[in-house]
This record gives structure tokens, C-alpha cells and sequence, in this order.
């Protein structure tokens, strides 16, 4: 899928399972493979993430069969991976990657570790270097640094000081950690400069003591695994939900008006980026937790308030505080964030233009960053969100529907950690209604759609307008109605503003323009080519706003809108649509004939029904209204019941 476009909403609530944590998924898989005995893990997240360390320990020779839903079980190996050589790839999961780089650098076989180029350019040297200090021998088969890495049997002097990095990532140390015990030597790992992220060394540290291993700790700067360390299974292991996912969905209870809950973690939890609570706590939001849930709600003003924040122990999670930030009053500066820059994408600078985008402004620095809301409402990107590759991009910028129609680009990259995000987001958003009225030409769909968007004080959406403007300026432009390019560019760039009583196209006023005769026909032409349909798909959408949209149009119930709350297909006998158009035209002053309206008005309909693009068809849903034998107010009488059933 190339975009998802989601609806603006008009508020949050309910309550969202959430997905198994990615940092413990993949932490207790590695362990369990290096423990000895069975484990069974159950509630483990299923992404891409864990898919690549699932397939890198099959490939390793280690037992792992799945249980049913989310549940595996991982036949330890006792320290040894069974297979002395294997090509590993692991796509963009560091939470793989870092871990078996330092397990296999001490498993004494020929090792590739490779990844997509994003991976390729995030950095692993301080941890080679860590390894390298044990006698392991790795190479950078690419840029010297960075992944590719190729491993080889090596004699491992184990014991002593080994001194690594922390300022870079924290996975580096946790990777040492991980697997030093396979030496069965005491060993000490000092960090040099600061411990960044350092809640999830917690992560770490929790569950190798699950798996049997008590690392001993010196302050914060130095860990130290005892002398005859070995992982031993716990025999069931469950995987809390993932506390960075939760930050979505709190966020949007605390904007959304809530109470929204998430179930999976809570005050229990060995996950630092629950703390992410807090964070919108102080910005205002009103938190309940429990040991196995957090609820956020609005405050009662309803508005949150810029903050101040060290972000060093929840870097994941406050990437939600920045596009939270656009709700806030007052500017919002997030601090110690530099590890944004090497992770799935360089997170700072992707941050910067996607909030630009929305009319924030902006600052950056090296490690960190400066919101400053803009003054009137957000800006309604028409070129869509870009998500970089990135998962936390694509979920943390769904916020942003809380304020418009939203099109977030390369959807499918939350796969990474949450494949399902954008369904169990829907289930807890209130969407923006809308009425969808389709129907035959000249079954007084527009008119019954503009008066009852009119009572009920909703925006009203004219889609065949929008074809009309697009043939008006094809024509002025030069550009032929056949030439589907060329016409579905102009329509992209359309830059019209409806009004009460008007249609301005570049400045000038078109509404009698665009129902001439000719650029009717035109607007037929040109509604029949899909690249055209696709280039005003998302300006129609766009139309959707509190408190609610009345659109009419072929394609509003099926395509535009379908998840509309109430569907109308009205219809009327042709003779009957005959009649009333020649009761317009002769109103307008324009003499005119029965009898050929009622031919050309069948002709239509056959040509209607069998286009293969936007066909008429009553939508599956549709209430079908005849209003042959009605007057235009029971028609919009009826409409409004049918809208108020489902409001
Ligand atoms: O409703 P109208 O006559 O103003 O529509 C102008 C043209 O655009 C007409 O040929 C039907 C077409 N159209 C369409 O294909 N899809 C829509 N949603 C609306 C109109």
C-alpha cells in the first residue's frame, strides 16, 4: 500500500490490548536459544522485527516451533549454537542484529551478518571494539564501522575488564551483556562516558535473571558476570505488552478527549518507556495505573501545555511527545535525544520536516529538538506524511488526524513492531461523520445534500465540482480531456476555494463556468480516467471536518467515504428526472424539449452503469430512497432520520 488516509477525528476512547514488547520479544528468544532446557513464550510480539530473530536462530540450528497464537516454543541449545557456519539477515532489527553479533563473535563458527542498507549505515563499532578486546575476530566487510559483519573462529581470552561505549546505543552493552556468559569466565564490563537509554539495561538485566543469570552491579557504570554463569530456562516466559506502543495510544486519550486505556503494561512493568505516562502527566494529562494498565484522559481545560524535557531514558516514546506537541500551548523542547540520529532512520531531521509540513516551527540540533506549534489550526499536507522506513514515524504522526484528514505515506513500515496499529487505532477514534448521497443524474442529489449539510450546520462536499474544475482548467491550460497525465496533474494542482455561493478557481469566480455544456461533458470525460479519480481522491477526503460532511457524488459511499456512517442512494423513474430537468432549464430561461432530455437521461444511465471506472451502482449498504413520488423536503426529511439513527 502506498498511503493510508486517515479520517480527522473528533475523539478518542476505549480500551487497546497491546502488542508484545519488541526489546523483550527479541531479547527473550536469544536467551531462551542459549538456555538450557525448553522455553514456551507466549504473547510474543509478531513483526518483522522478531520474524528476523526467529529466522536467524532457525538458521542457527536452534529449535523454534510456534504453539498457536503469538506462543513459540525455543528448544534451548545449552550456550551452543548447533550450526557452525550461517549466512544471517536481518533487515533493520538492531534488537537481532547487536545481540547475535556478540553471542556469535563467542561461538567460535564462521558468521555473515548482514541487514538492508538503512542497517548498513547505523554504527556497531563499539561493540566490535568491546569483542575484539575478548580476541574475537570480526570483520567489516562493507564500511569499516558499520554492518556487514563477517565473524570467525577465534581464540576468546574471556575474563577481566572489558571496557564499552555507552553514549552511542545502549544495545551495545546490552549485547555484551547478553552474551558473556557463554565464556563461563568472570568478566566485568565497565562503560566508557555516559550510559545512555539506560531503562532498557533494566530490560536486560531483568530477564537474564529470569533466565538464571545475576549480573552483579558497581554503580552505573560497571556490571560484572560471575564466574560460571549459564542460562537456564524458567520453562514459561510471558511477554509484557510493548510500553513504546503504548505511547500512541495514550497520547491520543489525552488529546482525544479518552479515557483511553491500554492493557499489557502498567506500574508492574520492567519497561522504562511507561515512564512516557509521566511526560504527559506534566503536560497536563490526566494518568490512572494500574500493575497491568495505564488509562490517559483529557485535562479538564482540554488543552495540554508545552514542556521541557530529558529524553535520555525514554528516547522511543518521545517521539510521540513531539507530534503531541502540536496540540500543546507554548513550544515544546525535547533534550538528550542524539541516538535518535542512528536509529531506523535519522530521526531528528525526519521529525523537523514532517512537523514543518503540518506549519510547526521547527529547531534542531544535534541532540535536540524545539516545537513550536503553529498559531492558527494545522496545515493539511496534501503530498502526505513521509515515514522514512520508519514505524515510530508512520504511528506517531497518526496523532495528527485528531486535526485533519490525514494521508501518512508507506504505511505498511509499522510492521516493524505493530502490524495491526492502524486497525486497533480506528477501533478507538471517533471518525468525523459523514452522510454519503449518490445517485442518478438528475436525481437531485446535490440538492438534497446541500440541504441537509444546511440543517444540520455541516460542510458540504460537491464531488462533481471538483471533475468540472478539473476539465475548466485542462482546457485553459491547454492540456487535451484524453490526455490522462496531463489532465490528473492539472487536477492535483487545482487550487480552488469553495465558499457559501461560490467556486473560485486561481482567484476568479467559475461556478456558472463550470456548467456550460461543454465543460459538463468535459467533466464526464475526464471523471472516467483513474489517474484523475486517484489525483482528487485525497482532496475530497479532505472536506471531512467537525462537525460532520454531507457529500454527494457516484463514488462517495464506495470510495471516497466508505466508511460513512449513513448511505442514501437516492433514485427517481426517468421520466421523472425528465420532467424535473426541464422544469430547471425552463426556469433557467433555456427553452427545451421533453422528450430529448428523457433520451439523453436514458443514454446516461446505460453509459453510467457500464463504465468501468466509478460505475453507478447502489453501494451495498445504501438506504435506496425513490423519490419519484416525493418533494424535495420529505426527501431531506428522510435523510436526516436515517442520519440520526446511526448518530
Ligand atoms: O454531479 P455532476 O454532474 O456535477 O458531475 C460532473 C461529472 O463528474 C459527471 O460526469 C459525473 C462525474 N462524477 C464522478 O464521476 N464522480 C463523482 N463523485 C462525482 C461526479
Amino acid at each position: 500500500m502506498d498511503f493510508i488516509d486517515l479520517p480527522p477525528l473528533l475523539s478518542a476512547r476505549g480500551t487497546v490490548r497491546l502488542p508484545g514488547s519488541k526489546s523483550i520479544s527479541n531479547r527473550v528468544l536469544l536467551l531462551a536459544a542459549l538456555a538450557a532446557g525448553e522455553t514456551e513464550v507466549r504473547d510474543l510480539l509478531e513483526s518483522d522485527d522478531t520474524a528476523c530473530m526467529l529466522e536467524a536462530l532457525a538458521t542457527l540450528g536452534v529449535g523454534v516451533s510456534p504453539l498457536g497464537e503469538n506462543a513459540w516454543r525455543i528448544a534451548g541449545a545449552s550456550g551452543v549454537m548447533p550450526a557452525r557456519q550461517a549466512d544471517l539477515f536481518l533487515g533493520n532489527a538492531g534488537t537481532a542484529l547487536r545481540p547475535l553479533t556478540a553471542v556469535l563473535a563467542l561461538a567460535g563458527g564462521n558468521y555473515s551478518l548482514t541487514g538492508v542498507a538503512r542497517m548498513h549505515e547505523r554504527p556497531i563499532g563499539d561493540l566490535v571494539d568491546a569483542l575484539r578486546q575478548l580476541g574475537a575476530a570480526i570483520e567489516y566487510t562493507g564500511q569499516e564501522g558499520f554492518p556487514p559483519l563477517a565473524i570467525r573462529p577465534a581464540k576468546i581470552r574471556a575474563g577481566g575488564v572489558v571496557k564499552v561505549r555507552g553514549d552511542v546505543s545502549s544495545q551495545f552493552l546490552t549485547a555484551l551483556l547478553m552474551a558473556l556468559p557463554l565464556t563461563g569466565v568472570e568478566t566485568t564490563v565497565e562503560v566508557v562516558g555516559e550510559l545512555i537509554s539506560r531503562p532498557y539495561i533494566e530490560i536486560t538485566l531483568a530477564l537474564m535473571a529470569r533466565f538464571g543469570v545475576q549480573v552483579v552491579r558497581d554503580g552505573t557504570q560497571r556490571f560484572t558476570l560471575p564466574a560460571g554463569s549459564a542460562y537456564r530456562s524458567p520453562g514459561l516466559m510471558h511477554v509484557e505488552g510493548d510500553a513504546s506502543s503504548a505511547s500512541y495510544f495514550l497520547a491520543l486519550g489525552a488529546l482525544g478527549g479518552g479515557p483511553l486505556r491500554v492493557e499489557g503494561v502498567g506500574c508492574d512493568s520492567i519497561q522504562g518507556d511507561v515512564r512516557f505516562a509521566d511526560a504527559l502527566a506534566l503536560m497536563g494529562a490526566q494518568i490512572r495505573m494500574g500493575s497491568n494498565w495505564i488509562e490517559a484522559c483529557a485535562t479538564q481545560s482540554g488543552k495540554l501545555h508545552g514542556i521541557t524535557m530529558d529524553c535520555n531514558t525514554i528516547p522511543d516514546a518521545a517521539m510521540t511527545l513531539a507530534t503531541t506537541a502540536l496540540f500543546a500551548e507554548g513550544p515544546t523542547t525535547l533534550t538528550h535525544i542524539a541516538s535518535w540520529r542512528v536509529k531506523e532512520t535519522d530521526r531528528i531531521a525526519a521529525m523537523a520536516t514532517e512537523l514543518r509540513k503540518l506549519g510547526a516551527i521547527v529547531e534542531e540540533g544535534s541532540d535536540y529538538i524545539r516545537i513550536t506549534p503553529p498559531h492558527a489550526s494545522l496545515l493539511t499536507p496534501h503530498s502526505g506524511i513521509d515515514t522514512y522506513d520508519d514505524h515510530r514515524m508512520a504511528m506517531c504522526f497518526s496523532l495528527v488526524s485528531l486535526a485533519t484528514a490525514l494521508r501518512i505515506n508507506d504505511p505498511g513500515c509499522v510492521a516493524k513492531t505493530f502490524p495491526d496499529f492502524f486497525e486497533r487505532f480506528a477501533m478507538v477514534a471517533q471518525a468525523v461523520p459523514v452522510i454519503a448521497i449518490d445517485g442518478p443524474s438528475a436525481s437531485g442529489k446535490g440538492t438534497v445534500a446541500a440541504r441537509v449539510a444546511a440543517a444540520l450546520g455541516w460542510h458540504y462536499l460537491d464531488s462533481g465540482a471538483l471533475y468540472r474544475l478539473a476539465a475548466l482548467a485542462s482546457r485553459r491550460a491547454g492540456v487535451a480531456w484524453t490526455d490522462e497525465a496531463g489532465v490528473a496533474a492539472v487536477a492535483a494542482g487545482l487550487d480552488v476555494v469553495f465558499g457559501e455561493n461560490s467556486i473560485r478557481m486561481s482567484g476568479e469566480e467559475v461556478s456558472e463556468a463550470i456548467r456550460d455544456e461543454e465543460i459538463s461533458s468535459g467533466a464526464s470525460q475526464v471523471a472516467a480516467l483513474p489517474a484523475v479519480r486517484a489525483a482528487l481522491l485525497f482532496r475530497q477526503r479532505v472536506f471531512r471536518q467537525a462537525p460532520g460532511l454531507v457529500a454527494d457524488g457516484r463514488d462517495m459511499a464506495s470510495v471516497v467515504f466508505p466508511d460513512a456512517q449513513t448511505k442514501v442512494f437516492l433514485t427517481a423513474s426517468v421520466e421523472v428526472r425528465a420532467k424535473r430537468r426541464h422544469k430547471q432549464l425552463i426556469e433557467k430561461g433555456i427553452a427545451a424539449n421533453i422528450l430529448p432530455l428523457l433520451q439523453d437521461l436514458r443514454e446516461r444511465d446505460e453509459r453510467d452503469s457500464q463504465r468501468s471506472v466509478a460505475p453507478l451502482v447502489q453501494s451495498k449498504n445504501a438506504e435506496l430512497l425513490d423519490t419519484s413520488d416525493l418533494g424535495i423536503e420529505q426527501t431531506v426529511a428522510q435523510v436526516l432520520v436515517w442520519s440520526r439513527k446511526v448518530l
